[in-house]
């Protein structure tokens, strides 16, 4: 679903000022410097793609996860500090929220792609997919917004999928209407502070290459075809890499009006 354009525009005497203002992720340099972003699920994937891009924009970046290890590796990085939290956590929420303050930025990342249609799915299987992908980020968001106004002005971005009120995907029930949901409570809660300086956006990708995509694959009876599959039903006949994921994130995060 998304295109992300080639962002590069040589002259015939060189690099153009817009090339040479790029940061090494593609984004811009210095367009989130000052800025605080906190970002779920930023072990892997679009969530550490993000929190790496954020960082190398200028952002001061807390990057969190339910996985100590993968989370960790990214200690080293300037200008990112990692903590554990599992975000269906409502008090392990509040007190990462507490410590970090009010975030500029809050990419709501975390979520878990589950498989089958409806005749597969549990209330389990339900309560699990409704209390990771859409209640963890109803905490998060009403966490971070009392501050947010206080402040007059901030950025919250939602992880939502095209598989969910925007398309009809095979096998993808739950984690289907999980998503949709996240499309509505975004859509609600913009209209709601948009008023107040505070945009809140989600992103709908179709699939994109992260180690949980890999998993997925890997564990269906015939990984080859279930790999072609995927790329089958990509409008472009390709999927999406995780760097190409923060370039749109990064434009939706600055905070002031105009953006
Ligand atoms: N990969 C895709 O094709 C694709 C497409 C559309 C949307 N998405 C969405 O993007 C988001 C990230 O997906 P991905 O594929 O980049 O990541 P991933 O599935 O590879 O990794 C998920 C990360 O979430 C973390 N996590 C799991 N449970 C958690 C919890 N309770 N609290 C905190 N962190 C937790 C994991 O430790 C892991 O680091 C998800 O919301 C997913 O639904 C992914």
């Amino acid at each position: 679903m998304i295109a992300t354009p080639d962002v590069s525009c040589a002259t015939p005497y060189g690099p153009s000022a817009a090339d040479q203002r790029r940061s090494k992720y593609g984004g811009i340099v210095g367009r989130l410097a000052g800025k605080t972003a906190l970002i779920t699920a930023a072990g892997q994937g679009i969530g550490r793609a993000t929190a790496l891009a954020y960082a190398d924009e200028g952002a001061t970046v807390w990057a969190t996860d339910l996985n100590a290890e993968t989370v960790g590796s990214l200690d080293r990085t300037p200008g990112i500090t990692t903590r554990v939290l599992d975000v269906t956590d409502t008090a392990a929420v509040r007190t990462v929220v507490a410590e970090v303050g009010t975030p500029d930025i809050l990419f709501n990342c975390a979520g878990f792609v589950a498989g089958g249609t409806i005749l597969e799915c549990s209330e389990e299987d339900w309560d699990f997919s409704f209390n990771l992908n859409v209640r963890a980020m109803f905490h998060m968001m009403q966490a971070v917004l009392p501050g947010m106004v206080e402040k007059g002005g901030g950025s919250i971005i939602n992880m939502s999928s095209v598989a969910s009120s925007l398309q009809g995907v095979v096998n993808r029930f739950v984690y289907s209407a999980s998503k949709a949901a996240v499309l509505g409570m975004t859509k609600s809660v913009a209209a709601d502070f948009i008023g107040v300086g505070i945009r809140v956006n989600a992103i709908a990708p179709a699939t994109v290459q992260t180690p949980s995509l890999d998993d997925r694959i890997n564990a269906s009876p015939d990984p080859v075809q279930a790999r072609r599959d995927f790329i089958a039903r990509s409008l472009w006949g390709a999927w999406a890499r995780p760097r190409r994921l923060p370039l749109l994130s990064c434009t939706l995060a600055p905070t002031n009006r105009s953006t």
